[in-house]
């Protein structure tokens, strides 16, 4: 296996034994904890002047951060999202700036392809032939098209409520789609595990790039925070404000911080904020009753349209929890209303345009706003984790709503 000069194998979150990344490919062998990846800091041969001598082509510019060096990677050119400024979000929250950072720009539309590239990179190194996930919908049409680059066949497993344009690509790249049966109106993503379970039990050569199960995904997305960090002068922002489900990019990036910290590049930690839907908060209420893990809500209970968060176990909440809680940031949930009433807002004050789950760190930085959590020069960002033309229906479906209440004279 190829890897880089730092990477010295994988941790235990739960236990702390380390593994040769060789032979331990997934979960820990010894507790089943989250397996992440570790590195000799000392070892690291890299400078932020190395870095602004290279080119801004995509995430792997950070190889020397990441376990596996770009000869190996399974690429698309991921990463290297722009980060727009937003004046009028800015104006309106009454901070000092508001950037979003637009990771709609990736190969099939959101920072689903970080993960994916790094897992797909593994699994090709531990020389899989086939790959199989369960997934909301982004991250299964990402483990799609990097599995179609690899040269590897992929099984991907979706909720029937995942969208079109998620189902209709996982296909269009050559994966082979199971999409669970709806279950009193929509299946969600527990049903979509449970198939997921089933054939990884009937096909145990299978590789996972499932969210967790293989430690690399989070590790793809910590490259968010060293591209934020480095295009603030690794000056850490004020508030990271994330939509968070299963909370892989929350993690990964609060990771990029303490590494960035602890390389000297940065004094300071990114206060990390996760954004959930009122309709599906774990996290929130977890972090609000000041536990350490979430209550996992029944799917009967999960009331929103926004698909990527909604996640009503999210197996990996002592991670997210902690990294709330180290990097001082904190936890908020909005309605689906004030949700896609912020996309909208969004769509047509600053031209962008961000996904329905996206749009939950928007309407979350607005109620952070609103109970006084920044201050008039705070810098906050909000991570606009999919294009918003991947959630064209929801975004459509709620304007006309809105019209509708403006004709019959109700208040929109
Ligand atoms: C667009 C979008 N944003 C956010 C999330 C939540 O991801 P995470 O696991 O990083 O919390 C998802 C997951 O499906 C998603 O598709
Ligand atoms: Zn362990």
């Amino acid at each position: 296996m190829e890897t880089t000069a730092a990477f010295a194998g994988l941790s235990c979150v739960d236990c702390e034994e380390t593994f040769d990344a060789e032979t331990a490919t997934h979960r820990c062998p010894d507790c089943d904890g989250i397996l992440d990846p570790a590195y000799d800091y000392d070892a690291i041969d890299l400078t932020p002047a190395d870095l602004e001598r290279r080119d801004g082509d995509s995430m792997w510019r950070y190889a020397e951060l990441l376990p596996f060096p770009r000869s190996a990677a399974v690429s698309l050119g991921e990463g290297a999202t722009p980060l727009v400024e937003c004046p009028a979000l800015a104006d309106a929250m009454g901070v000092g700036r508001v950037l979003l950072k637009d990771e709609g720009a990736n190969p099939t539309g959101t920072f689903k392809d970080r993960g994916q590239s790094v897992a797909m990179t593994a699994a090709r190194e531990h020389g899989a032939s086939d790959v199989a996930l369960n997934s909301a919908g982004n991250a299964g049409q990402a483990a799609a098209a990097y599995a179609a680059r690899a040269e590897l066949d992929a099984h991907v497993y979706l909720p029937s409520r995942a969208g079109f344009t998620q189902k209709a690509m996982t296909e269009v790249h050559g994966a082979e789609l199971t999409v669970t049966d709806p279950v009193g109106g929509n299946s969600q993503i527990g049903d979509a595990g449970a198939a997921y379970t089933v054939a990884m039990e009937k096909h145990p050569e299978w590789y996972s790039t499932k969210t967790f199960v293989t430690p690399y995904r989070h590790e793809g997305k910590k490259t968010m925070a060293l591209e934020l960090l480095e295009a603030l002068d690794w000056e850490a922002p004020d508030a990271v404000v994330y939509p968070t489900g299963g909370g892989v990019g929350l993690v990964g990036m609060h990771k990029a911080a303490r590494e960035a910290r602890e390389l000297g590049w940065a004094d300071e930690l990114i206060p990390m904020y996760a954004a959930q839907a009122a309709g599906c908060a774990p996290v929130v209420d977890a972090y609000k009753a000041g536990a350490d893990r979430h209550e996992p809500l029944d799917d009967d209970a999960i009331d929103t349209a926004c698909n990527g968060i909604a996640i009503p176990d999210p197996g990996a909440s002592h991670l997210i929890l902690e990294a709330i809680r180290e990097s001082d940031g904190g936890a908020v949930a909005t309605t689906d209303h004030e949700i896609l009433d912020a996309a909208i807002e969004v769509a047509q004050s600053e031209g962008l345009e961000v996904g329905a789950t996206c749009a939950a760190a928007v309407s979350g930085a607005f109620a952070l706003a609103e109970s006084g959590e920044f201050g008039p020069d705070d810098t906050v960002v909000l991570l606009n984790t999919g294009a918003g033309n991947k959630d064209v229906d929801s975004l459509r479906a709620h304007l006309g709503e809105r019209e509708a209440m403006e004709r019959d004279g109700s208040v929109a």
